[in-house]
């Protein structure tokens, strides 16, 4: 068996580009729209990613999945398939390692589970859902396991399969917590107080199942090094918990598994939990002792890693003529099969945005016989704010007062559900910014009343949010004789920009020039950083950074003493690191930190630190707030929508670097518009079947159906956060179906309440 060898973790580094980075000009490395440090290798190909590392003596391996959504397989032949030139190894239930149950992803952070079903993979006859892994085959070449994969014959007895939403929301259960929080919550009487209300709303809210559709399909290439030591290669936004949970599977520890993620596709939460495709790739190469790439077709992306739940919410809002809002009820049900316990987090929004005396939130889920359900951008956020910030438009108009006002009206002054003050909320700025921007007032108050031609023209806004989260996270910091700095972190680059970010925040910290830094990531075997999810890790690895610089600099003051020149009289409380040496805070004296290694006789000084626990979020209501605003054309004769204008403005907290702040804000609002007009999971809800499974006929946006988007930020540093920052990955595609419904409104005077928002819905 080849011997893989360690291959260098992913190092970035800024290169300089004068012309295209102006560096010289910027006060600080913080607040800089520094251009992506991973940028060029993306474009020129020089990037390699999962399913592009080829150990010698590499197998292909190629899943075959159930044509049945629930029964047995009763028999399975695979002589035919095995025949087959290049065919090394077939692997079923039959003669696949055993392997354990993986831990369930746990949000508590104490454990490292990160399964989003906790069933044991092949290791029996049993077909919990239609796309099931039922075999395996590994042959010398792709196209070898590809055409011996349709040879496998499987024969399934089948039995009735709950895949109808319709047909059993009925049985939907609360949850024991929906990610950690109370399923429900409760202030005073909503009920009641609707009754009651002067005005009130009252609707059900629609959505249906979404899948990530991440460029790169899901793929891993896997390596046993020895019988107990894995090396994978996966392109994952959790390389810690991949090995944590890959340990449990194949009962080794942790630290023998080193998951490496160069460089990540696109993930959007598909790729936060541990599918089976990528376990099937370790006991492919465990039961061939030879290294094997599984890559995913599209189609199998649709049938092995679920996405986005379907949901049906009801909101419900109370208010008084004026306005102030006396009732607030937000429900929802959602899916997830028996094996997974993911309840999405619909209510979220509701239990943050508006004060109310009277408020009810409640989550309900309902199991049917589908892949797991798992975070898709924003999860609840996203179909939740479709559903609370359509309400508020239809009670807007109810009223006939501004949608903008009301909420203005009922901007609440502390959390409405926890009591809690917030950590830093300027949503009403944000509102009066975006307004004035976009011409707000401009528009006409009557539905149908603006028209282009054959056009119907109208404008929508509605309220982004998302939670600002901090995970516990470590980091290490080194400082070399040489002039260098290097950060490691066992961080994912998915195409967002934390490389990049991560180098300005240590450049800063740090009072070096920023191309002296080498940012080292993409491996579990690095210092432990949280999962690339819930828009956590760019405040989690600064604060970790924080502490392992504090560290260093405890170092470096302690030499500088001993040394006993200038800085003799050194102390941590008077001290600082600027221009690339430890100073004295008031500036008198200074030394480089190449002259303090150097005198000690010292390569390099390392430190590692743990971010402190994130108690902030337990003091405060800490959230990223924002007001999207667009405006549609509805074809009068078609019914054909199109998005012609749109202005984001944001509350997120310090910008970092409004260039890669944008594009988050950008890719989100395309996702969100996606996610309004045009995408859609077609389950087949007699088989249980994706009938969709391509880019061909789910409908991500493409340019034209893109309009110019413009970002503002308020640029306010919440002071209980590291760098003042907040994670903006998620809130992008907050609200923006809302917006969209809203506007679609304004255009045509028909209220949609089920997305997507297709043509024949205005017909
Ligand atoms: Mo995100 S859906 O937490 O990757």
């Amino acid at each position: 068996m080849s011997v893989m060898q360690k291959v260098v973790t992913t190092v970035a580094r800024y290169m300089p580009d004068a012309a295209r980075d102006p560096l010289s000009d910027a006060s600080g490395y913080i607040g800089h729209p520094l251009s992506r440090v991973d940028g060029s290798v993306k474009v020129t190909g020089a990037a390699r990613f999962a399913a592009e590392y080829a150990p010698e003596d590499l197998l292909y391996a190629v899943l075959v999945c159930s044509t049945i959504a629930r029964g047995r397989i009763a028999g399975i032949d695979t002589t035919v398939a095995e025949a087959n030139p290049g065919v090394v190894s077939i692997l079923t239930h039959r003669n696949a390692p055993r392997m354990k149950r993986p831990s369930l992803f746990d949000v508590t952070g104490q454990g490292q589970g990160c399964a989003p079903s906790d069933l044991p993979v092949m290791q029996d006859d049993v077909i919990r859902w239609n796309g099931q892994p039922v075999a395996v085959v590994i042959a010398r070449t792709l196209e070898e396991a590809e055409f011996a994969a349709t040879l496998v014959a499987v024969n399934y007895a089948s039995e009735p399969a709950r895949v109808s939403f319709d047909e059993h929301k009925a049985d939907a259960i609360v949850p024991g917590d929906v990610i950690g929080e109370p399923p429900e919550v409760r202030v005073g009487d909503a009920e009641t107080a609707l009754a009651a209300a002067a005005v009130s709303v009252d609707a059900v809210y629609r959505t249906p199942w979404y899948n990530h559709n991440a460029i790169e399909p899901h793929a891993a290439t896997a390596v046993w090094t020895a019988d107990d030591r894995l090396t994978i290669f996966d392109s994952t936004q959790a390389t810690r918990r991949f090995a944590a949970t890959l340990g449990e599977v194949f009962d080794v520890k942790a630290a023998n598994v080193d998951v490496i993620a160069p460089f990540v596709g696109g993930a959007f939460g598909g790729k936060g939990g541990l599918w089976w495709n990528s376990v099937l790739c370790a006991a492919a190469a465990k039961a061939v002792k030879r290294p094997v790439r599984l890559s995913l077709s599209r189609e199998q992306v649709y049938r092995v890693v679920g996405g986005r739940t379907i949901a049906e919410q009801r909101v419900a809002l109370g208010a008084t003529q004026r306005g102030a809002l006396t009732a607030l009820i937000h429900t929802c049900t959602t899916v997830t099969p028996d094996h997974a316990r993911y309840a999405e987090q619909c209510t979220f929004p509701a239990r943050h945005l508006y004060a109310t005396e009277n408020l009810f939130v409640g989550q309900k889920i309902v199991h049917l016989d589908t892949v797991a359900n798992t975070w898709m951008r924003a999860p609840g956020e996203s179909i939740g704010t479709f559903a609370l910030e359509s309400a508020i438009d239809e009670l807007a108009y109810a009223l006939t007062i501004d949608p903008i006002e009301l909420r203005r009206i009922n901007e609440p002054t502390t959390d409405p559900t926890k009591g809690t003050p917030f950590s830093s909320r300027a949503l009403t700025d944000a509102y009066a910014r975006g307004a004035q921007q976009f011409g707000w007032g401009e528009r006409t108050l009557q539905p149908r009343s603006q028209r282009d031609g054959g056009w119907l023209v109208g404008q929508g806004v509605a309220t982004a949010y998302y939670p600002a989260y901090r995970f516990p996270g470590r980091a290490r910091v080194a400082l070399h004789a040489d002039g260098t700095a290097h950060v490691y972190a066992a961080a994912h680059e998915m195409g967002m920009g934390t490389a990049t970010v991560q180098l300005q925040h240590a450049a800063e910290r740090l009072g070096l020039p920023i191309d002296r830094l080498f940012f080292h990531y993409g491996d579990s075997a690095l210092p432990d950083s949280p999962i690339a999810g819930g828009s956590c890790q760019t405040v989690s690895i600064v604060a970790a950074v924080q502490t392992a610089v504090d560290g260093l600099r405890e170092q470096l003051v302690e030499l500088a003493r001993r040394q006993g020149g200038s800085l003799a009289a050194v102390t941590m409380a008077n001290s600082e690191l600027r221009s690339g040496g430890l100073c004295l805070a008031d500036g008198s004296q200074g030394e480089p930190f190449t002259t303090i290694l150097q005198r000690a006789g010292k390569e390099r000084i390392e430190a590692e630190g743990a971010a402190p626990m994130p108690m902030e979020m337990f003091k405060y209501s800490m959230g990223s707030y924002g007001a999207q605003f667009c405006e549609v054309r509805v074809r009068e004769d078609s019914g054909e929508i199109r998005v012609s204008r749109w202005l984001a403005s944001m509350d997120c907290g310090r910008i970092v670097n409004p260039k890669t702040a944008e594009s988050q804000i950008r890719g989100g609002i395309i996702m969100g518009i996606g996610m309004a007009l045009s995408e859609e999971t077609l389950y087949d809800t007699r088989t249980g079947r994706i009938m969709n499974p391509s880019l061909a006929e789910y409908h991500v946006p493409v340019n034209l159906d893109v309009p110019h988007i413009d970002v503002l930020f308020n640029d306010i540093p919440d002071p209980h956060s590291p760098l003042g920052a907040h994670g903006i990955g998620e809130i992008g595609i907050t609200g923006v179906a809302a917006s969209i419904a809203n506007a679609v409104y304004s255009a045509t005077g028909k209220r949609i309440r089920e997305l997507p928002i297709t043509l024949d819905k205005l017909l």
